[in-house]
C-alpha cells in the first residue's frame, strides 16, 4: 500500500510528534498507538483537499435503490467507482453482498492515489441474517445483556459480508406512541434506555474494534428525533434545554461511555436549530462535555435538507453550516464533496478543521484493522463464518423473554396441548410480518409463524382450526362469519391481531394507535360468541386497546419477534417458557392521551390517582389518567408478593454516604417465577420540578416455586441527580419517596430524607 512509500524520515518525525503529544496528552486518542497516530498524520500531510473530503463523504451503493433510502441511486456503478478511485468516497453503506465491496474496495485500496480502505457500513438495528427482536421488544425483556448478546450476535453475521459499521443502536426516547420509530428503541424510559443503549454498544463492537466481527457502533439520531410534535417523524421537536439534558441526551452519553465511537446527527430541529447543523449539541454537548473522540456522520441527505428546514438558503450553506457545526461524515447528498473544497479555499472552513474531521474518520479507520487487512472478512469464505443455529436458539431465547403477559385472567394461560380445541383467528395467523421494519437485507431463512407452531405444539394438528377472519386493514368477505363459527367449535380463541410491519419504523407514524378497524370488528364478532379469548397482539408501539381487545381474557404484547417468532409465541402459549418481559413503554387508555409516559410531572393541579374525579384538575373528562397497562408491567405464570421494605438507615440517606434497600419476593406458585423488581424514587420538592416517578435501578430474578428472595439495591445521592436552574447537574437535599414494585403503579413504599452532613 502506498502508506509504506511515504519517506522514512518525515515519518520518524511525526512518529515523535506524536509520542511527544502522546504522553503529554495523557491516554492516546481514541486508545490507538503514538505509531498509528503518526500514520494518521503521515496520510493527512500528503492528502489533497478533494481527498481529505473524500473521508468525509459517504454514499449509498451506485445503481441500486434500498428500501428507507430514497433515491439513493443517484449515481452509475462505474461513476461511484472512478471516485473511489480518486480517493472522492469514504465508505457505501447497506451495500449487501461480498462481490461489489471486494470490487469497490480493491477501487480503494489498489487503485486509488493513497490506497485508503472503504468502510462499509449499514443499518444493522436487530438482526443480519438471523433476525432477533426488534430493538423496542428486547427492551420489553428489561435484560441488557441479552441485548448485549443479540447485538454481537448481529456483529458477527454482518461482518461476516463485509460490513464493519452499523447504523445503531437507536436510543431516542420515545413517548409518543404514535412516532413509528419507537420500535427502534428502547421505549419511553431514561434509566432502561440508558442500559440497553450501553448494552447495544458493548454487543456491535465487544471489546477489541480491531476483531474481525466487530462492528462500530453509532447511537442515534442525535438528539431529540423522539420528541417530534405530534408523533410524526422528521417534524419539529420544541424541547426545553433541560428535558433534552435530562431525558433525551443520557442514553447517548451511557453509549458514547460505552465507546461508541460514531454518532449520527439527527433530521428534526429543536428550537429552530436543525441537529445536522446544531453546534451546540454536536460540538459543544459532545465534545466539549463528553469529550467525544469518535466522528459524527449525518443523517441520510440531512445536510441537503437543512435547505428544506429553511436553515440554509443554499448547498453550500448547508455543507458549511453542518460541518461546521460539527458533523464530520455527510452521508449521501455529496454536499460537502461539491462545496468544502471552495469553502476550505475560501477560508471559510479552515483547514484546520477540515483536517480534525480527517483525522477522527482515518482513526477509526485505522483501529477497525481496515489499513493492514482492508480484504478481511470479504473473501469468499470456504465454510459458514457463524453458527447459524446457535444463533437461531438465540433468537428464540430472546423472542420468549420479550413477549409480555398483560393479562391472564382465570389462568386462561397456559393452554394444553391435548385436551383444548384452538381456533387460531387473525391476520397474523400465518408467517407474514414477522421480522419488523428493519430487515432490508436478503438471505434471512424462512421464519416460522404462529399456525405452524402452534400446530407443532399440539398433540394432535386436528386440534387447530385456522381463519384469517380480516385482513390488517380491510374486512375479508365472509371473514367475519368464518371465524365466529371456527370459535363456535373451539374451547379457545387465539386472536392473532395489530400492526403489520409497514405500520411503524421510519416514517411510519400513526395518527390512531388503536387496533385496525377490520381487526377490532373481528375481535368484537368473535368474542361476542363467550369462547375465551386469548390476543397475542403484533406490535411495534403502545397501543389503545379497546372493546373485546382490551377486554380479552389474556393479552399477550409480541411485538415483531423475528426468525423465531412462532416457536418463541408457543413456548409461552403453552407453559414452556414462563413470559418475564414488562413493558417498556406505557399502554394509555385512549389515543387521545398520547404523549403518554409514567414519569410526568405533577401540575399544580394533580388528579391523584386514589382521589374522586373533581373539577378544575389535570384530568380529561372522559378517561382517567391512569395507563391501561403501565410502564413496567407484565405477568408471568407464577405470581409472586412483595413485602419487608426496608433501608439501611431507615429514613434516611446520608450526603456521601449509600442506602441500601432491600425487599422480599416470595413467589406463591407452583413453578418458577422470573420477576422484574423494580426500584423508583419521588422527589417531594426541589428547584425545579422533579416527575411524579423516576426508575432508578431494576433486577431481574429467579424465584422457585414457594420460596422468598431477598432482593437488594444500593443508592447513592448520585442516584437523585437533576439538572438544576442553572442547567448543570445538581442534587439538592430533600424528602424522597421510594416505591419497590412490579411496574411504575403502586409498589411497595417509604421514604427517606437527603441531609446535607
Ligand atoms: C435514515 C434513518 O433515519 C437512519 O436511521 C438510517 O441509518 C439511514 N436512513 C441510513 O439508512
Amino acid at each position: 500500500m502506498s502508506v509504506c512509500r511515504f519517506p522514512r524520515l518525515v515519518f520518524a518525525l511525526l512518529f515523535l510528534l506524536a509520542c511527544i503529544t502522546g504522553c503529554a496528552t495523557g491516554p492516546t486518542p481514541g486508545g490507538l498507538t503514538p505509531m498509528s497516530i503518526a500514520r494518521v498524520e503521515s496520510l493527512i500531510v500528503r492528502m489533497t483537499v478533494e481527498e481529505k473530503v473524500g473521508q468525509l463523504s459517504l454514499y449509498a451503493p451506485a445503481g441500486i435503490d434500498i428500501v428507507a433510502n430514497p433515491q439513493a441511486a443517484r449515481q452509475s456503478q462505474e461513476q461511484q467507482l472512478a471516485d473511489i478511485r480518486a480517493g472522492r468516497v469514504t465508505g457505501l453503506f447497506n451495500n449487501a453482498g461480498l462481490e461489489g465491496k471486494r470490487r469497490a474496495q480493491q477501487a480503494a485500496v489498489n487503485e486509488s492515489r493513497l490506497g485508503i480502505p472503504l468502510l462499509f457500513g449499514a443499518d444493522v438495528i436487530h438482526g443480519f441474517r438471523t433476525v432477533f427482536p426488534v430493538p423496542l421488544a428486547e427492551a420489553a425483556s428489561w435484560e441488557p445483556a441479552l441485548a448485549e448478546r443479540t447485538a454481537h450476535a448481529s456483529a458477527v453475521e454482518a461482518t461476516a459480508d463485509g460490513f464493519r459499521w452499523t447504523f445503531a443502536p437507536m436510543v431516542d426516547i420515545a413517548r409518543d406512541a404514535r412516532w413509528g420509530r419507537g420500535v427502534e428503541g428502547a421505549g419511553e424510559d431514561v434509566y432502561l434506555g440508558r442500559q440497553f443503549a450501553a448494552a447495544r454498544v458493548r454487543g456491535f463492537q465487544g471489546k477489541d474494534l480491531g476483531r474481525a466481527d466487530a462492528m462500530l457502533a453509532t447511537p442515534k439520531h442525535f438528539a431529540g428525533y423522539g420528541a417530534a410534535e405530534g408523533g410524526l417523524d422528521y417534524n419539529t421537536v420544541d424541547l426545553s434545554e433541560r428535558t433534552l439534558r435530562e431525558v433525551y441526551l443520557p442514553p447517548f452519553r451511557s453509549a458514547i461511555d460505552a465507546g461508541a465511537l460514531s454518532i449520527m446527527s439527527a433530521f428534526n430541529e429543536i428550537g429552530g436549530i436543525p441537529s445536522n447543523a446544531n453546534r451546540n449539541l454536536l460540538t459543544g454537548v459532545l465534545r466539549g462535555e463528553w469529550g467525544f473522540q469518535g466522528f459524527v456522520v449525518s443523517d441520510y441527505t440531512a445536510d441537503e435538507e437543512l435547505i428544506a428546514h429553511g436553515f440554509a438558503a443554499d448547498g453550500r450553506e448547508a455543507a458549511k453550516r453542518a460541518f461546521l457545526a460539527g458533523t464530520d461524515v455527510s452521508m449521501q447528498s455529496g454536499l460537502y464533496m461539491q462545496h468544502l473544497p471552495g469553502l476550505v479555499a475560501s477560508g471559510e472552513v479552515p483547514m484546520s478543521r477540515l483536517d480534525d474531521a480527517v483525522r477522527r474518520v482515518l482513526r477509526i479507520k485505522l483501529r477497525l484493522g481496515l489499513f493492514d487487512q482492508p480484504f478481511r472478512g470479504l473473501e469468499d469464505a470456504a465454510g459458514p463464518r457463524f453458527d447459524s443455529s446457535a444463533h437461531q436458539a438465540l433468537a428464540r431465547d430472546a423472542a420468549g423473554r420479550s413477549i409480555v403477559m398483560l393479562r391472564n385472567d382465570g389462568d386462561v394461560l397456559p393452554l394444553s396441548k391435548s385436551g383444548q380445541r384452538v381456533a387460531l383467528i387473525g391476520p397474523f395467523a400465518g408467517a407474514s410480518d414477522l421480522f419488523g421494519p428493519w430487515m432490508v437485507f436478503p438471505g434471512q431463512a424462512s421464519p416460522a409463524g404462529i399456525e405452524e407452531a402452534i400446530r407443532n405444539s399440539l398433540a394432535s394438528p386436528e386440534l387447530l382450526t385456522v381463519v384469517r377472519g380480516s385482513d390488517v386493514d380491510a374486512p375479508i368477505a365472509g371473514g367475519i362469519d368464518a371465524a365466529v363459527a371456527a370459535a363456535r367449535e373451539a374451547d379457545v380463541v387465539v386472536l392473532s391481531i395489530g400492526e403489520n410491519e409497514q405500520m411503524s419504523g421510519e416514517a411510519r407514524s400513526r395518527s390512531d394507535i388503536e387496533i385496525p378497524r377490520a381487526q377490532q370488528e373481528l375481535a368484537d364478532a368473535v368474542a361476542a360468541t363467550g369462547k375465551p379469548v386469548v390476543v397475542l397482539l403484533r406490535n411495534g408501539r403502545a397501543l389503545a386497546l379497546r372493546g373485546a381487545v382490551r377486554n380479552a381474557r389474556a393479552i399477550l404484547v409480541t411485538w415483531f419477534l423475528g426468525s423465531q417468532t412462532g416457536p418463541a409465541i408457543a413456548d409461552v402459549l403453552f407453559g414452556d417458557v414462563n413470559p418475564s418481559g414488562r413493558l417498556p413503554v406505557s399502554f394509555p387508555q385512549t389515543p387521545g392521551q398520547v404523549p403518554y409516559y409514567y414519569s410526568h410531572k405533577r401540575t399544580g393541579r394533580p388528579q391523584l390517582a386514589d382521589a374522586p374525579a373533581t373539577f378544575y384538575k389535570a384530568r380529561y373528562l372522559d378517561a382517567s389518567n391512569d395507563a391501561l397497562f403501565p410502564f413496567g408491567h407484565g405477568l408471568g405464570y407464577a405470581r409472586v408478593r412483595y413485602e419487608g421494605l426496608e433501608l439501611s438507615s431507615p429514613g434516611r440517606m446520608a450526603w456521601d454516604g449509600t442506602l441500601t434497600v432491600r425487599a422480599r419476593i416470595t413467589n406463591t406458585g407452583k413453578r418458577e417465577a422470573e420477576e422484574v423488581v423494580q426500584l423508583y424514587i419521588g422527589n417531594r420538592a426541589a428547584s425545579v420540578t422533579r416527575p411524579v416517578r423516576e426508575l432508578k435501578s431494576f433486577r431481574k430474578v429467579r424465584v422457585p416455586a414457594g420460596q422468598t428472595m431477598a432482593v437488594e439495591f444500593t443508592l447513592s445521592r448520585a442516584d437523585l441527580m437533576f439538572i438544576g436552574q442553572d442547567l448543570q447537574p445538581t442534587v439538592e437535599p430533600g424528602n424522597f419517596d421510594l416505591w419497590v414494585g412490579p411496574s411504575a403503579v403502586g409498589g411497595l413504599k417509604t421514604s427517606f430524607r437527603l441531609a446535607p452532613e
